[in-house]
């Protein structure tokens, strides 16, 4: 009953043409979640609410607080949350997350929203991390146009995938961080606090 709710909840997403994690990501994720004893979750860009909804069936006693500034998606994403009954687990916040605070402490931070941005989200949300915490982030292929933009002629596609690849970079001087990018779904970042 569930898997098919969160199978139908995805279906829509990729129909509606709503960018959603691939499979594969997902499955790490949750792995992840899994082996870690993840039990708090932070996550930048929620879209529909297909990850957050995701990473909060692993375990009854996790926490997801989500944040979306699309109205529409958000509406949706709440919509989504209430049909599966997860509205104690997941806090969906309906903001820019440049804009917002957000108290508390996590063990997992998901950043998966506006690309270009990429760096800003890590700075900013890097204080909400727990000592033992991790950072995912997503989509560092860019479905293959970081590593070869010859791929498109167009302008905006071309340098937002040069802003990822001096995301990737700067990620890699980070000496407060181990990163590890993993050829997973559409690329992530694991950046472990050293
Ligand atoms: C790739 S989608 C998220 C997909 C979702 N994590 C999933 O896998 O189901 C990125 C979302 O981030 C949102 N977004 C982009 N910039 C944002 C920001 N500054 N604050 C909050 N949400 C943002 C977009 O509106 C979009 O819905």
């Amino acid at each position: 009953m569930t898997n098919d709710i969160v199978n139908k909840i995805k279906l829509n997403a990729l129909e509606n043409k709503i960018p959603i994690i691939k499979d594969e990501g997902i499955s790490f994720i949750i792995s992840y979640i899994k082996q870690n004893n993840v039990k708090n979750i932070l996550e930048i860009g929620s879209a529909v609410g297909y990850s957050a909804i995701e990473m909060a069936l692993v375990d009854t006693d996790i926490k997801v607080v989500t944040i979306e500034k699309d109205e529409e998606r958000y509406k949706e994403a709440l919509n989504n949350i209430k049909n599966i009954s997860l509205e104690e687990q997941i806090d969906l916040i309906y903001a820019d997350a440049l804009d917002v605070d957000i108290p508390g402490k996590f063990d997992l931070i998901f950043i998966d929203a506006a690309k270009a941005q990429y760096k800003k989200f890590f700075i900013k949300y890097s204080s909400n991390l727990k000592k033992s915490g991790v950072i995912i982030t997503d989509n560092l292929k860019f479905h293959g146009f970081v590593e070869n933009p010859e791929l498109t002629n167009n302008r905006n596609t071309r340098q937002l995938a040069r802003k990822i690849r001096e995301f990737v970079c700067w990620l890699k001087e980070q000496e407060l961080y181990e990163t590890t990018i993993l050829d997973i779904g559409d690329g992530l970042a694991v950046s472990k606090r050293k």
